[in-house]
């Protein structure tokens, strides 16, 4: 049996004020609640959540990671730097990165590699745009995004992985996959690694993203492949995270 986790991504939002009083909220809030949570938060901010999360449930991460070990690359935060403050989970090949970064499938594999490799979990990131929802593509470009980090992965490093499906045109458009619409995706995805491994496929937790809110996020969170939520704007009210948290049973 998979445990329920949620994720907050909180992308380039907050501020030390405001994110010491949703940290604080999300803390108070959780009340037992059985399933998993964490924030992923920009990279100034690690640091706060680390030392306010201390000793709490909630898990912090972060929104992007280095493929490279160290060196001369400016502006990038390699694994080990995470790893070294306690950061536990890195999304990688969100779909804003994939955009307006040109973040290839290659180059997500390599990450997720990196961050598996300083002993955290990444959450890797797959989902079709629109046009190629109605072209009938989808099944085609997740399978295609998730099998370039699966090649690079025996079983035990498949079963260290979370991963999240976000169709493109669902992120914060308000529009959500239907629970059924979703499940289809999640249920292939879990096959796609079925068939690499069964045991460490049935250990993977494939959360849905994509405008999951408070009233849609037990409905979606009933679906068999459905493990958990990666959560964009209802993870900035502290209402609405423990709302989504408590939803999952
Ligand atoms: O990573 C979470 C995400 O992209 C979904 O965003 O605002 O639609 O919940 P949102």
């Amino acid at each position: 049996m998979r445990r329920k986790l949620v994720v907050g991504n909180w992308k380039m939002n907050g501020s030390r004020a405001t994110n010491a009083s949703l940290l604080q909220g999300i803390v108070d809030g959780l009340n037992g609640a059985s399933a998993a949570c964490a924030v992923c938060a920009p990279a100034p901010y690690l640091a706060q959540c680390a030392d306010t999360l201390k000793g709490s449930p909630v898990s912090w991460g972060a929104q992007d990671v280095s493929a490279h070990a160290g060196g001369a690359y400016t502006g990038e935060v390699a694994a080990s730097m995470l790893a070294d403050f306690g950061c536990t989970y890195v999304i990688v090949g969100h779909s804003e990165r994939r955009a307006y970064h040109a973040e290839s499938s290659e180059l997500v594999a390599q990450k997720a590699v990196a961050a598996i490799d300083a002993g955290m979990t990444p959450i890797v990131c797959v989902g079709e745009t629109l046009a190629e929802r109605e072209a009938g593509q989808t099944a085609v470009v997740v399978r295609n995004q998730l099998g370039r980090v699966l090649e690079r992965l025996d079983a035990d490093g498949m079963a260290k992985i979370v991963v999240a499906y976000e169709p493109v045109w669902a992120i914060g458009t308000g529009k959500t996959a239907t629970p059924e619409m979703a499940q289809e995706v999640h249920a292939q995805l879990r096959k796609q690694m079925l068939e690499k491994n069964a045991v460490a496929a049935d250990k993977v937790q494939i959360l849905y993203g994509g405008s999951m809110k408070p009233d849609n996020a037990k409905e979606l969170m009933a679906q068999p492949d459905i493990d958990g939520g990666l959560i964009g704007g209802a993870a900035l009210k502290a209402a609405d995270f423990l709302a989504i948290i408590h939803a999952a049973a």
